[in-house]
């Protein structure tokens, strides 16, 4: 064995127990838990491979970490160990194979399982005494855990004495948790307050910090005040006067005693039953209240339990099956510019790719400057990615490290990375995200920008050319067989005069340039509202130039009062400086397009190749006329912007955010935190089924 394993696995052994105490003892741990399994998850590994280098206090063979001093030590009746994790199906039919062997259990009959979401708090045992509640502990190191109990009379879900048949003994474990919005509210009320009750400051980094850091107080009245949960799954030591005969039965007594069990937990048949319902609660997690980080999978019967037993640290008859991380970390190898199609700049994070919640990902947008200095990103950190449902994925915070220091802080360049270099500059009228945007004052003449404004245009949300791509384009800009939008509408005639050849480029042939040129036929009709939003003007997205659409009903009366507007017709510039939505800095952009000779020129030899199909200024009445509903979550029927455009067709307003104005909420597959903060507003919500059906009522 070579030394330098030795090293590894020393470091390994150092690295998890420093990480065990910023978890457990100081409820603030310092990289993500997927970073943290993955540690020991190598360590285990080594520890297989050469089983002579096993320390007898190898964290693989212990849990947590030793009870703080400031707490009363409390010895567990019987220890409290850990679970063996699990992070594929494969792993799950492993574990059932495991067992089979293990039992000898007939090949043609079926394991029974429990399936329970696994909480992501902190454990607790409570010691309950002719049905009183007379001690609770944390873990601690399994053996010795922290005297809590005052502290966990304070918690409402736990109750002070058991229902009646109870044992004149018993243990119950069970995790203390916090609920997202519980969470929500707390880090807001400690930013808000110069410092919290306690003296906190500093908000907590996610819901089971927070159940920590509040249940591990010297001072109950601090517990007191926060909004601690509890859910119970499990027996420590037990009279001698009680028993049960699964584990599905225990969760029913629990309840009849007065305690919350987990309300998704079920009895499973197999590794079918395991697989499917581990998807199944998968599938739910982002819209539960609380965070769970897997599915534990228990043998139900408890006698079976007893035949398996333990192995080391964890019991044989069950496992944590996780689920990929939501959160982990990676490098971030540089920090580059991108050009949006109008221009603005945003600083994106390049990153060593890394898989989280269930993707890859490589590039992270960092959004503007102020983010960078509110991470305070440098090259070279470390970062910890977040990616959770169907959320764009995020740098959390950077992990420090010694040499962050001595990396230079990021610079937001002067210039602009396209090849005119052109100064950078910032919009003075604008607020919001936007007064802190930079952009690239090179306008239409950058050519990055004018890359990704013709990307947009062909885009499947303008034109929608398919066989256009990225490539393509890039090289007919370089190449100038397109220079403008307007140019791609004289492509087949100057192919079929010989004046291009694309049939004969590299991604082209002849079925592929025919599939082109009749996607770019159909292209010659598009309604007001994409050609608006297509000009590329800075401000004007979608959703203005939709409403600018309905405001002037046609092309013709559009191009009309930018042309008054520009010569500084105040009743024009009145009109639409009232339209809802539109502010002042909307108006500066239209100004300052419709001013501009180059872009003026494109936009009428676009303008002469098209059909622009009027806008109806005002919707029908239907059920949906006027009101405000928000979408999140996946569909299954129909993607979000298909619903979106059914919904502006009945006359609604389709708003990206969830607030007291919204009137209707529908929540697709793995709705999240709108939902819940629906639920909160208590404002309608409805699930798919119930809004098709709507949609045939309209
Ligand atoms: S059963 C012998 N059931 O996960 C251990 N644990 O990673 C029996 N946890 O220490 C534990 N939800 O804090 C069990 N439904 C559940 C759970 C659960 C969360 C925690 C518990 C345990 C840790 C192991």
């Amino acid at each position: 064995m070579s030394d330098e394993i030795k090293a590894r696995y020393r470091a390994l052994k150092d690295a998890i127990i420093e990480h065990r105490k910023s978890y457990y003892q100081d409820d603030a741990p310092i990289v993500p838990d997927a970073d943290y399994d993955a540690l020991e998850a190598e360590l285990k590994g080594i520890e297989r491979d050469y089983p002579d280098l096993i320390d007898p206090e190898s964290p693989s063979v212990t849990v947590g970490y030793a009870a703080s001093e400031a707490f009363a030590p409390v010895k567990h009746f019987v220890p409290m160990l850990s679970l063996d994790n699990g992070f594929s199906h494969e792993d799950m039919v492993d574990f059932d194979a495991k067992i089979r062997r293990f039992l000898k259990w007939p090949d043609d009959e079926p394991l029974i399982y429990m399936c329970e979401p696994k909480i992501d708090g902190l454990s607790c045992s409570l010691t309950y005494s002719e049905g009183e509640l007379v001690r609770a502990a944390t873990r601690g190191d399994g053996r010795i855990g922290e005297d809590i109990t005052e502290n966990i009379r304070t918690i409402k879900d736990i109750p002070q004495r058991l229902s009646k048949p109870h044992p004149h003994f018993i243990e119950i474990r069970g995790e203390v948790y916090m609920t997202k919005a519980d969470f929500e509210s707390l880090n807001r009320s400690i930013e808000a307050s110069e410092a919290g009750s306690d003296g906190r400051k500093k908000p907590f980094a996610n819901p089971r910090n927070a159940a920590a850091g509040s249940l591990r107080q010297l001072d109950s009245r601090i517990t007191a005040a926060r909004p601690l949960r509890f859910f119970a799954y499990s027996l420590g030591g037990i009279g001698d006067d009680w028993s049960c005969e699964t584990q599905a039965q225990l969760l029913g007594t629990l309840k009849d005693w007065g305690f919350s069990v987990n309300p998704l937990s079920r009895v499973v048949t197999g590794t079918d039953g395991l697989i499917g319902t581990f998807e199944a609660i998968q599938k739910i997690r982002d819209g539960l209240d609380y965070e769970i980080d897997g599915v534990v999978l228990k043998i139900d019967s408890m006698k079976l339990q007893d035949r398996l037993g333990f192995v080391s640290k964890a019991p044989r008859w069950a496992l944590a099956r996780k689920f990929p991380a939501q959160q982990v970390s990676t490098l971030c190898l540089k920090i580059d510019i991108q050009v949006g199609r109008t221009g603005n700049l945003t600083p994106v994070a390049r990153l060593e790719p890394v898989f989280v919640g269930g993707v890859m990902v490589s590039n992270v947008s960092l959004h503007n400057a102020d983010e960078i200095k509110r991470l305070d990103l440098r090259e070279g950190d470390r970062v910890i990615v977040q990616r959770a449902g169907d959320v764009i994925p995020q740098i959390v915070s950077i992990i420090l490290d010694q040499d962050h220091d001595q990396r230079p802080s990021y610079q937001f360049p002067q210039t602009c990375p396209c090849p005119l270099a052109t100064p950078v500059v910032r919009d003075q009228r604008l607020s919001g995200d936007e007064a802190v945007a930079r952009r690239c004052s090179g306008e239409h003449e950058c050519p990055q920008q004018k890359r990704e404004h013709l990307k947009y245009v062909v885009s499947r949300k303008v034109l929608d050319i398919e066989g256009l791509g990225e490539k393509q384009i890039q090289a007919f800009l370089d190449e100038g067989i397109i220079t403008q939008i307007s140019d791609l509408y004289t492509l087949k005639d100057r192919e079929l005069n010989g004046e291009i050849a694309l049939k004969d480029r590299d991604g082209f042939g002849e079925q592929s340039v025919t599939n082109l040129f009749a996607a770019i036929d159909k292209a010659r009709t598009i309604p007001l509202e994409r050609f608006i939003a297509a000009l590329g003007i800075r401000q004007v997205g979608e959703t203005t130039a939709k409403l600018l659409a309905r405001a002037y009903g046609s092309e013709a009366q559009f191009y009309e009062s930018m042309r008054k507007i520009i010569m500084g017709d105040e009743e024009q510039i009145a009109q639409l400086s009232h339209l809802d939505q539109i502010g002042p800095g909307v108006v500066d952009a239209l100004t300052a397009y419709f001013q501009d000779e180059a872009r003026l020129s494109a936009y009428h030899d676009w303008r002469a190749h098209l059909t622009i199909e009027d806008c109806e200024p005002e919707a029908k009445n239907t059920p949906l006329s006027g009101k405000i509903i928000v979408f999140t979550g996946t569909l299954e029927a129909m993607t979000r912007d298909e619903a979106k455009a059914i919904a502006e067709r009945l006359g609604a307003k389709v708003a990206g955010s969830v607030s007291s104005k919204t009137d209707l909420v529908v929540l697709g597959e793995g709705a999240g935190s709108k939902g819940k903060k629906a639920l909160d507003l208590g404002l309608t919500i409805m699930d798919e089924a119930r809004w098709l059906a709507l949609l045939n009522e309209c």
